[in-house]
């Protein structure tokens, strides 16, 4: 999978996709990450890619201009299977929308700052509008990050036997069991005799059991 994503602010995106799996993701070649500098296709020499919003009020607005050159530049090249603007407004981000984005060739994020993006660009250029939870960043940068973690993790090759996506929460719309791990006996505080058995039924019944206990108990509102 490629992904492009355009930021007027690169740095934030440099270090998220360095580490652990994405790292891996990204050796491996199933995960390709371009980060673009919007100022790239500012209207201006001094890199202006806001302005003032039309009707008055606090704050800029990012402008038609830089982001559709941007866009048609990019598309000329890559064939976008979706255009992806990340903002508070969007699309609560879920798994479901993960698993669905993982299986897409090439994506392109747009990162909003200030007020947000003209509303034509969204019109006509957006193909979905995608929040990261009812709460405002100060930008769609770390929208982004997440949103290429949660993509990437899925791509077939990228986890193991071990870190497999099959055992996440939320994948079967079930929260994870509790996990343990050495020393069986930490303050007295013991590990489940169950997880001690040896018997792989059992273990797997227990787990079950523990997840739907824990889903009822935090998240009642995933089991339908
Ligand atoms: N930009 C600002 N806040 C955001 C959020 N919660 N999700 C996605 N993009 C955002």
């Amino acid at each position: 999978m490629r992904i492009d994503i355009l930021t007027v602010l690169p740095e934030l995106l440099q270090s998220p996709f360095d580490h652990s799996i994405m790292k891996r993701a990204r050796e491996k070649g199933h995960l390709e990450v371009h980060v673009h500098q919007l100022r790239k296709w500012a209207v201006n020499e001094y890199g202006m890619v806001d302005d003032y919003q039309y009707g008055g009020g606090a704050g800029m607005v990012m402008m038609c201009e830089p982001l559709v050159r941007a866009i048609e530049e990019l598309s000329a090249t890559v064939q976008y299977d979706e255009i992806i603007y990340l903002t508070p407004d969007g699309h609560k981000l879920d798994q479901r929308t993960a698993n669905a984005l993982s299986l897409k060739g090439n994506l392109l994020m747009i990162c909003g700052h200030y007020k947000g993006i003209d509303e034509r660009v969204r019109e006509h250029f957006v193909t979905k509008e995608i929040s990261i939870g009812d709460y405002v960043l100060s930008g769609g940068e770390l929208a982004a990050a997440v949103l290429v973690d949660a993509i990437g993790r899925l791509l077939p090759g990228v986890l193991n036997d071990e870190t497999s996506a099959l055992f996440d929460s939320f994948q079967d719309d079930l929260l994870a069991p509790p996990v343990y791990t050495r020393p069986e006996d930490f303050r007295g505080w013991k590990v489940p005799d169950v997880l001690m058995s040896g018997d792989h039924r059992k273990i797997d019944d227990w787990r079950y059991e523990q997840a739907v206990k824990r889903t009822e108990g935090r998240r009642p509102d995933l089991l339908k």
